[in-house]
């Protein structure tokens, strides 16, 4: 692995160096005249933009969502809607005329009729909330015809697709962005300005991870997800929804801007639970409860970061059990998390040994960004992360600033997954991540969001 990631390292290095004339022209020929590099080959910043021009692709569950959310942001027009069930494309049609915009052309002809609609649709950015599969193949098409994109998570799967994301962004000097809404969660925001502010002391572990009873989605009992997320599930065994635990503590541990991933350890436990679900559900003879599934019930991924730092990522989408991402953070002086209940304990502020509610700390703590959230807003879906999450992008876009989740972010966010499935598949053997930025991510700066 880490050889073959070196060498990829030095070819890129060699190659973006060689390209830069190339790359700014190539910008100027697809109509960004105002882009300008600031830190190549990792920094670049865009134009201001007055309206953004949207296209959405896949408005089934959480697609929907997002654009209802996109036309309450001020500037923004929804132009284009794509997905390949005709129906959704034209209720989101509805929608948006409702909502007082020009009908947006609609695209229905098949799975990639997405391409159709990045080349033929005047866009400045595509978003895409569709099964897991089609982020890469749509995110690309959206750079390689002049848009930025924006992805669902996680943005990729397979390490390779992770580089293609990385090297295309680069290439066509196009932002690559992950809608990691977990990142903009009030505890999780509450907790970073802690971590920013030195609350906690020198930090030094954070546990997090994805722990939701998908049961009943993955036998297509409820919404759609069943279609696609089950496959997942049927033939991968690892950490495979890792984002909405590691990108809040991503963000608390300063990754990617002055310490990155160094190596990741992983593994999962037997797979029984939705068998037994299935049993219970359709009785003992149904076939789906001798279904073979490789994916694991509870997986555990043990990161160790190049500063020292340890992580917990687990993964549990299969068992009875309450909601949660834990988000736990300890430093040398004080201790946080969210779930199942938000405490703290802060050395010298707590009782000895004592749990306080978090809230005792809202005044000192509360992020400014919650501070000033309308009401509305705290409406727009998973308590008001997923309206945070689209206002943030475009008030970047309008503003001519790079978005919060870079595609470095993304792919080093994403690419738990297959590196735990790597790990799992060797005894737990350690498994080095690549470094995505090629050494930058030691002089970034920590993510600002004031
Ligand atoms: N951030 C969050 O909190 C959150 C919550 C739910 C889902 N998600 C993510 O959102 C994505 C979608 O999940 P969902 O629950 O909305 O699933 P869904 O099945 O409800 O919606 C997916 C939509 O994509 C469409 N689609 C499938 N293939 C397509 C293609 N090739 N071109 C165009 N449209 C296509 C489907 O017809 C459907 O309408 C997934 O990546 C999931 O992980 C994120």
């Amino acid at each position: 692995m880490k050889s073959e990631h070196v060498s990829r390292r030095d070819f890129l290095r060699v190659s973006t160096a060689a390209g830069v004339g190339v790359v700014v022209g190539g910008v100027a020929l697809s109509g960004c005249q105002g882009s300008t590099l600031t830190a190549a080959p990792v920094a670049f910043s865009h134009k201001p933009l007055e309206r953004v021009k949207v296209g959405f692709v896949g408005v089934g569950g959480q697609g929907s969502s997002h654009v209802k959310n996109l036309l309450n942001i001020e500037g923004v027009e929804v132009c284009a809607i794509c997905d390949i069930v005709e129906d959704r494309v034209s209720r989101m049609q509805d929608r948006v005329e409702k909502a007082g915009q020009p009908r947006p052309t609609g695209y229905s002809r098949g799975e990639w009729d997405f391409k159709r609609m990045c080349a033929e649709e005047d866009l400045d950015i595509v978003f895409n909330a569709t099964p897991w599969r089609w982020h890469v193949p749509i995110c690309l098409a959206a750079m390689q015809n002049g848009k930025h994109a924006a992805s669902e998570v996680p943005i990729a799967y397979t390490v390779e697709d992770c580089w293609q994301l990385v090297e295309t962004s680069e290439k066509t000097r196009r932002y690559c962005t992950m809608l990691e809404n977990c990142c903009y969660d009030r505890v999780a925001m509450m907790i970073l300005t802690m971590a920013q502010q030195g609350a906690l002391g020198t930090l030094l572990h954070a546990e997090c991870g994805y722990l939701h009873d998908l049961r009943l989605h993955k036998f297509n009992l409820h919404g759609n997800e069943g279609t696609w997320r089950t496959e997942h599930s049927r033939k991968r065994n690892g950490n495979l929804y890792p984002t909405h635990g590691i990108g809040p503590v991503a963000w608390w541990l300063d990754i990617y801007r002055g310490d990155t991933f160094d190596y990741l350890v992983s593994m999962s436990s037997k797979s029984v639970s939705l068998n037994e679900f299935a049993a219970e559900k359709f009785g003992p003879d149904d076939p789906r409860v001798k279904e073979k599934f490789a994916l694991g019930d509870i997986n555990s991924s043990l990161i160790r970061t190049a500063q020292g730092r340890t992580i917990i990522v687990k993964h549990d989408t299969n068992t009875p059990r309450p909601y949660s991402r834990i988000n736990l953070l300890q430093g040398a002086k004080g201790i946080v998390r969210e779930w199942p209940k938000p405490l703290i304990h802060i050395e010298g502020r707590s009782k000895p040994h004592t749990w306080q509610d978090i809230d005792e700390y809202k005044e000192e703590y509360t992020h400014p960004f919650w501070r000033d959230l309308s009401q509305e807003a705290r409406k727009g879906g998973h308590g008001g992360m997923d309206y945070i999450v689209s206002d943030r992008l475009i008030q970047a876009l309008r503003q001519g600033v790079a978005p919060d989740i870079s595609v470095y972010d993304a792919v080093a966010w994403s690419v738990i997954g297959p590196l735990s499935e790597q790990s799992v598949a060797r005894k737990s053997r350690p498994v080095d991540f690549p470094d995505f930025t090629r050494g930058a991510w030691k002089t970034h700066n920590p993510i600002s969001i004031v």
